[in-house]
């Protein structure tokens, strides 16, 4: 009710009800003017605590007549209530004032953010390894696979590595529990510590299936070693592994494979060496390296001639197949050419790593 309708109503009125009318006339005015909730606090104190005018005419009610006391006890109630509807309302919009303006000092503009893309892209080292089987596809080579966990067979001993050849232990091997498999004995199955066993598997379809031999293949693919990351290591990499089988295969095809990847990959002004060394599948075997623009050589995998012993595990007359293999990191290879200091890089998922690439 407001102000005006009580003075309306009240048909006697007295010097002290002109009073109430006027405070409720002034507390309504001033609490619809109130433009923030501590000074609406502040009227609610002013107008009906204690020490408020109306709560020191009350007081001096006692000095009335009975029926005058009666009226205006109703009289100031009714204000009363009115000063209160009228402190509810204005809160209630005060309120909503602060909630929506807190809202819009929040809010975040998003609009730029329209029709930007944010889709990524491959990996570092899914492109390296992209790229790696374009440039072999270019140069006639076929794509194989193998799976990731091999037998102790295809890991090693097919590859000439029977069960106590020391070169083993050049294989940091992670062998799986199968004690919960029926006819696989402990030590048979193994997660496959590089691409080679793809080479034997390689053969025997090709034998199987009539495609081959000649075979000119690569397989890329993910390989497990029982290393703490460093640097330089990581328990699971990749690897592509290069076989070739044909007749009349020699070491010069090799080289001169070996280089034509090198030129493709890292620029025709680079060039690459073979220095002898050992693999158990190869012989002659040999590491190859790749120039550096200071001069210097920078390792980057193994190779060598397929070891008779090995053409025979994949079904071939070494008498009558001769071949080459290489095989080398693929997240080494992308280490080298994008300059990234620390292998672990590659795992980290760090964003600012990965846009890089
Ligand atoms: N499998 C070897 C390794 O992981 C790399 C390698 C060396 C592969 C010589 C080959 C090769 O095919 O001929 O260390």
């Amino acid at each position: 009710m407001s102000a005006d309708q009580e003075r309306q109503d009240t048909k006697n009125s007295t010097a002290v009800d002109i009073d109430v009318s006027g405070i409720g006339d002034e507390a309504c005015r001033r609490i619809a003017e109130a433009t923030d909730l501590s000074e609406l606090d502040a009227l609610a104190s002013e107008f009906l605590d204690k020490s408020s005018r109306l709560s020191q005419l009350k007081a001096s009610m006692k000095d009335l007549e009975p029926e005058e006391r009666k009226l205006l006890g109703a009289r100031m109630n009714q204000t009363r209530g009115a000063i209160e509807a009228e402190l509810a309302q204005r809160r209630s919009t005060l309120e909503t004032e602060v909630i929506q303006a807190r809202l819009s000092a929040e809010s975040l503009d998003l609009t730029e953010y329209l029709g930007q893309t944010t889709a990524g892209h491959a990996h570092v080292v899914t492109r390296t390894w992209q790229e790696l089987e374009d440039v072999f596809c270019g140069m006639g080579y076929n794509v194989e696979t193998g799976p990731e966990v091999e037998t102790d067979w295809f890991n090693f001993e097919a590859l000439n590595l029977p069960p106590s050849h020391p070169a083993r232990s050049m294989w940091d091997t992670l062998y799986l529990d199968t004690s919960d498999l029926d006819g696989v004995s402990d030590g048979q199955l193994v997660l496959r510590t590089h691409t080679s066993p793809v080479q034997i598997r390689t053969m025997l379809r090709a034998v199987r299936d009539g495609s081959g031999p000649p075979i000119y293949s690569v397989c890329p693919g993910r390989v497990y070693r029982r290393d703490t990351a460093d640097a330089t290591h990581l328990p699971v990499f990749h690897q592509i592994e290069g076989l070739v089988v044909d007749r009349g295969i020699t070491m010069g095809d090799l080289a001169g494979t070996i280089e034509t990847f090198v030129k493709q990959y890292f620029g025709s002004d680079m060039t690459s060496r073979l220095r002898p060394s050992y693999f158990p599948f190869t012989e002659p075997s040999a590491e190859f390296d790749i120039s550096t623009p200071d001069g210097g050589w920078l390792e980057v995998g193994g190779c060598g001639m397929v070891h008779p012993n090995v053409l025979r595990s994949g079904g071939l007359d070494p008498n009558e197949w001769s071949g080459f293999a290489f095989g080398f990191g693929i997240d080494r290879l992308a280490k080298i050419r994008y300059g990234i200091k620390d292998l672990r890089a590659f795992m980290t998922n760090d964003i600012r790593f990965l846009e890089q690439f």
